[in-house]
């Protein structure tokens, strides 16, 4: 990732040996930091209370999540829009809202602006609280952004040269290491769920 003869790329960068596409990957791994945000709303599906439980302090952080889930937003927003800035290759606005034909991989940034779109889509539908079943739409939403946004993640290649990937890259390792606590938590929510509906199945007979 880091390539101190690649530096003064951009328009507006001091020669330094950061390059804008660094940069831009940097925000990107800490919106893929900031989606950890999704470990507090598997919190909030198992009812946890931090009052009863652990630090048995009265702490909302329901509000935290949402916060976090505004600030998930922008960070997303802004990797992409670092781009903007880029010489080599050249962004322009078009392909990143739509990145069917952007330079470079475009399949993988369509499936990064998928994310946005159904972060946004999250985000947006929570703060007007719209009400459908057991907010079934916004964990299938919440899931599939995350799997659009892992993938996207995972599969770029942060120098855009299309090499062989190295998944001991720190960048990689650190997404590779959300994606296995994300899964862990996920599948013991789901058990968490099936074995609160069979104790209510058995209870109603
Ligand atoms: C319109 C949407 C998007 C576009 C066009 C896009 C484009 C790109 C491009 C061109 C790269 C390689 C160059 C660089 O590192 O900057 C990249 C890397 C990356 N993107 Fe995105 N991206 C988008 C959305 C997202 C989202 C939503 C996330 C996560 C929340 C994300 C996370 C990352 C990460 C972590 C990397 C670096 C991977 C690494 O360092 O190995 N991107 N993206």
């Amino acid at each position: 990732m880091w390539d101190a003869s690649k530096g003064h790329d951009s328009f507006f960068m001091p020669p330094t040996s950061i390059t804008v596409l660094d940069l831009s990957a940097y925000v990107g791994l800490l919106a893929v930091g900031a989606t950890l945000n999704m470990l507090l709303g598997l919190l909030m599906a198992y009812r946890y209370s931090p009052h009863r439980s652990w630090p048995h302090r009265r702490f909302n952080y329901f509000r935290l999540h949402n916060w976090m889930g505004y600030v998930a937003l922008g960070v997303s927003i802004l990797h992409p829009a670092i781009l903007l800035s880029s010489k080599n290759p050249r962004f322009r606005i078009l392909d990143l809202a739509y990145p069917v034909h952007s330079p470079s991989q475009p399949l993988d940034n369509t499936i990064g602006a998928i994310a946005i779109y159904l972060l946004a889509f999250v985000a947006v539908t929570s703060y007007i609280r719209i009400r459908l079943g057991r907010h079934l739409w916004k964990a299938f939403s919440v899931y599939f952004a995350a799997a659009a946004l892992f993938w996207h993640s995972l599969f770029t290649d942060p120098a855009l040269k299309s090499a062989s990937m190295n998944w001991f890259d720190g960048g990689k390792f650190f997404v590779e290491s959300c994606v296995l606590l994300i899964a862990v938590v996920s599948l013991l929510r789901l058990r968490y769920a099936r074995k609160k509906g069979f104790h209510a199945r058995q209870s109603s007979h």
